[in-house]
């Protein structure tokens, strides 16, 4: 039982990757505060939320790291991705070109993930490398089906070509959010 385990605590940090305007800060307000903004401003710098769940009776914490899209106010972005464990690379079922910059946004991940991992290594203290890193290819605003510019079978081709898991989502509507969110963190444990 949990009271054995002395409270056992899993604190994960996730990063959430994309284009501008793709909805990575109303994914996040969806999921920790089941909030959606209409009029959002782009993210300056970087925000995070935490959220708890329960997995096999344990507490598992995850801490949701959100970024801007846009280049010019972005953080120093190998601390953004410092300690990172799970990533939701976004897209926008209705903007091709955001699609098309996941590639992009995937070699970034790696090559920062890669020189936190030849740091960590010096150090000798635990590391991961881009593969033992939970990914999965979100294609969010769903709900914007009749403005679809790309389609779920190109979105999961993709994403096993890659070998990311895959889910297209709503934060408007909700659809599949919290799903996306969980899945990424119980892979993760
Ligand atoms: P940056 O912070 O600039 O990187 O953008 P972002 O990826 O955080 O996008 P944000 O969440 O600010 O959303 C951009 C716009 O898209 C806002 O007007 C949101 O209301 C809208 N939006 C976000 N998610 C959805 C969705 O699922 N469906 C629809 N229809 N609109 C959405
Ligand atoms: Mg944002």
């Amino acid at each position: 039982s949990s009271d054995e385990e002395g409270g056992e605590e899993y604190l994960f940090k996730i990063v959430i990757i994309g284009d501008s305007a793709v909805g990575k800060s109303n994914l996040l307000s969806r999921y920790a505060r089941n909030e959606f903004n209409a009029h959002s401003k782009a993210t300056i710098g970087v925000e995070f939320q935490t959220q708890s769940m329960e997995i096999e009776g344990k507490d598992v914490k995850a801490q949701i790291w959100d970024t801007a899209g846009q280049e010019r106010f972005r953080a120093v972005t190998s601390a953004y991705y410092r300690g990172a464990v799970g990533a939701l690379v976004v897209y926008d079922i209705s903007r091709r070109s955001t699609f098309e910059s996941v590639a992009r946004w995937l070699d970034e991940l790696k090559s920062k993930l890669k020189m936190q991992l030849t740091l960590n290594i010096a150090v000798r203290s635990y590391a991961h490398s881009d593969t033992t890193v939970a990914r999965m290819l979100v294609g969010n605003k769903c709900d914007l089906d009749n403005m679809r510019a790309v389609s779920v079978e190109e979105g999961k081709a993709l994403a096993e070509t890659q070998g990311l898991f895959f889910m297209e989502t709503s934060a408007l509507d909700s659809t599949n959010v919290k799903t996306a969110f969980e899945m990424v963190i119980r892979d993760i444990y």
